[in-house]
């Protein structure tokens, strides 16, 4: 297996600390099972997410310095949309204070528009996979959310180059089933952060953006992972060996019309989001009037100036094509060691995390004991890992039955934050996972003791059944 040095000095450390079993059994009993209710100081690597949770690079902490704090027009601002323009060639940008932050700015504006041009009557969003926020706000326009992924994503022991893909087929159909009047927009998001932070092709982008455009139908980039996903045309897509990440990526953004991004991701700020277009100004000048009461102003939208200047500036370190190869070979290298273990994993493995399939693992406690958070917490206790749920638990009830929606997957996710953790944490984590595989037998399943109405995995107790 290839280990990957870091392409990188660490020039500033932040300590962690090592908890005993007892303190972490307590550290769990209060948090009600829930690791997201844990304490961060508690807990030894962090794999909830790597939204955030990135290091900054000396350029982006000097940057900080260069803040233009004016309310209006500040000259980091600017800088922004140079980078925004030259990069992903769309010349209309609103910053937001994350990618949820440019949702509810864009979805509500784009169903207005379909309405004005005699459609949107019974309005729906397609997306290969909905993020849980963007499903949350296209439901919160009145709209409903469809997933036409490629269903190859859900058979995670086969291979498969493309993970993250359309249906194309499924795709067509949903257009056609729902009129292609009411389809206020597609989402292709970059890379597929639902099926394992799978890749989306090229060619896939291409023939999306063709349907699409076959039925007037605009097409929204949801770009939290852009960078990993270039990076995976590159070595996986016929034709793309020789091109520049930097190409590759202009290229993608030829195949959508507008962009909503997390720039808590790929460009490796902690805080930070991003709305642009590609030439519907019109369009552009609804969703600024939106931004105004809020994200706040048109030229900062929720974040101080020095946070747009590191924002201009991870926008092209995420574009380092050695960083890249070295952050992907970090997650594949993780991944590849649990399989040898043979814990089954979905595979390929994504770009920025590893995703356990539970339901194999722990056969033994069926979906409404929640299986991948019984495994969650078991990897707490044991090493002192957290990492996140995703599945029966945050997929959650039918809002009309009130019965739990069928999870096609039962995964653990473990996250990996980017420049944050070595390749000896990511031994410690295998080692960690590997000895709990062999006691898998004995980890239990869970049960409410508080189960939140709406999203309830966040704030969810439980305990362990007997
Ligand atoms: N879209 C995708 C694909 C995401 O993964 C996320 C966030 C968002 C949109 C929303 O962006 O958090 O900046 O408001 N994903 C994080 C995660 C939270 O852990 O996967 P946000």
């Amino acid at each position: 297996m290839k280990r990957i040095p870091e392409p990188f000095r660490i020039k500033m450390v932040e300590n962690i600390r090592m908890t005993s079993r007892a303190e972490r059994e307590h550290a769990l009993q209060d948090a009600g099972y829930n690791p997201f209710l844990l304490r961060s100081e508690d807990v030894y690597i962090d794999l909830l997410t790597d939204s955030g949770t990135g290091a900054m690079s000396d350029r982006q902490w000097a940057g900080l310095m260069m803040g233009d704090e004016a309310y209006a027009g500040s000259r980091n601002y600017y800088h922004l949309c140079d980078q925004v323009k030259s990069l992903l060639g769309y010349p209309f940008t609103i910053p937001t204070h994350q990618g949820r932050g440019a949702e509810q700015i864009l979805f509500p504006c784009l169903l207005a528009k379909k309405r004005r041009e005699g459609g949107g009557q019974k309005p729906v969003f397609i997306s290969n996979f909905h993020f849980d926020t963007t499903a949350a706000h296209v439901e919160m326009t009145g709209a409903r959310a469809i997933n036409v992924v490629t269903p190859k994503a859900f058979d995670t022991t086969t291979y498969y180059d493309w993970k993250g893909d359309f249906d194309l087929d499924l795709l067509q159909s949903a257009i056609e089933q729902h009129g292609p009047e009411n389809v206020v927009a597609i989402i292709t998001t970059v890379t597929c952060n639902s099926s394992g932070g799978q890749p989306v092709s090229m060619s896939n982008m291409r023939e999306v953006y063709r349907i699409a455009q076959q039925h007037r139908i605009p097409v929204v980039i949801d770009s939290a992972r852009f960078c990993e996903n270039a990076w995976f045309i590159k070595q996986r897509e016929a034709g793309y060996q020789q091109r520049s990440i930097k190409d590759i990526i202009y290229e993608m953004y030829q195949y959508g019309d507008m962009l909503t991004m997390s720039a808590k991701k790929d460009p490796m700020v902690n805080i930070g989001g991003l709305c642009c277009f590609r030439s519907d100004e019109d369009l552009y000048n609804d969703v600024r009037v939106r931004c105004v009461p809020l994200e706040g102003f048109v030229t900062y939208g929720g974040l101080a100036g020095r946070d747009m200047e590191a924002l201009a500036i991870g926008l092209e370190e995420g574009t380092n094509e050695d960083f890249l190869t070295y952050r992907i070979g970090q997650v594949t290298y993780l991944g590849e060691r649990l399989k040898a273990a043979g814990i089954p994993i979905q595979y390929p493995v994504g770009g920025h995390a590893v995703f356990v399939d539970a339901k194999k693992l722990l056969p033994h406690i069926p979906p409404e004991q929640f299986p991948a958070q019984a495994l969650n917490n078991a990897l707490y206790l044991e090493a002192g890992i957290r990492s996140v749920e995703i599945g029966s638990l945050l997929l959650g009830r039918d809002p009309d039955t009130g019965k739990q929606k069928p999870s096609p997957l039962e995964l653990l996710r473990l996250t990996i934050p980017r420049r944050v953790y070595t390749n000896d944490h990511m031994d410690y984590i295998a080692d960690a996972l590997i000895a709990l595989k062999a006691q898998a037998h004995d980890i239990k399943g869970l049960t409410f003791t508080y189960e939140p109405p709406v999203l309830r995995h966040f704030v969810a107790k439980l305990k362990p059944v007997e």
